[in-house]
């Protein structure tokens, strides 16, 4: 279905700055007189909510069960959150979606890239992003920043987190993502991002 808006993602590991860059785009965007609906994976919905309890609480969940739990979330957010709001025309700016899942369940989890690619596909219906910018950062500097409890995925090991890490450079290459590097001063991040975004709008 065509859809009027612009549709961003922000990815990489815990820590990379997603969030702090999402409100540094939704203050830019917001100059510029766009709508912009500025949301995240996964619990953006009341049974997303839920969902991530599940996903992200407890020690253990089996990597399938992981993989279609998000791919629930993720179904929701869509139907819920995501397509209205390209459909009024709005810039909509997520923090993940479908990269986390190719990059965590496919890679990381050894579930398989092109698996979760139908199963994500499926769960959207096809949306995809406009964009995807994967803000990159070595794990030991993002875990070095984290404050508070962690949650399940937190709790795992650095080498986990490399892992990721790398899956998110390699999937880059093949899906066309634009790498950014997150370990520059907040600004600067942001300047980077918003030359990649700024054309799309
Ligand atoms: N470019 C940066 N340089 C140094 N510190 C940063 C930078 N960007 C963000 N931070 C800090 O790192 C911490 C994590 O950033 P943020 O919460 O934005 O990351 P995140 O990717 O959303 O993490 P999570 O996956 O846990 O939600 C915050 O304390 C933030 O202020
Ligand atoms: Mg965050």
């Amino acid at each position: 279905m065509a859809t009027k808006g612009v549709f961003v993602v922000l990815e990489g590991g815990d820590g990379c700055g997603k969030s702090t860059q999402v409100k540094r785009m939704v203050s830019r965007l917001g100059d510029l007189g766009r709508e912009v609906v500025a949301t995240r994976e996964p619990g953006a919905t009341e049974n997303g909510a839920a969902i991530r309890l599940l996903v992200l609480g407890g020690d253990h969940l089996d990597p399938r069960a992981e993989a279609l739990l998000i791919a629930a979330d993720r179904a929701e957010h869509v139907a819920e959150v995501i397509r209205p709001a390209l459909e009024r025309g709005a810039v909509v700016v997520s923090d993940r979606y479908i990269p986390s899942s190719l990059a965590y369940q496919g890679v990381a989890r050894g579930l398989g890239v092109d698996e979760i690619a139908r199963l994500s596909d499926w769960a959207t219906g096809g949306l995809a992003p406009d964009i995807v910018i994967v803000l990159d950062v070595p794990a030991r500097e993002a875990a070095g920043r984290r404050a508070g409890p962690e949650d399940r995925m937190e709790r795992e090991p650095d080498s986990f987190r490399e892992v990721v890490n790398q899956a998110y450079r390699d999937l880059a290459v093949r899906f066309g993502w634009t790498v950014v590097d997150g370990s520059a001063p907040v600004e600067e991040v942001a300047d980077q991002i918003w030359a990649a975004v700024r054309p799309l709008l």
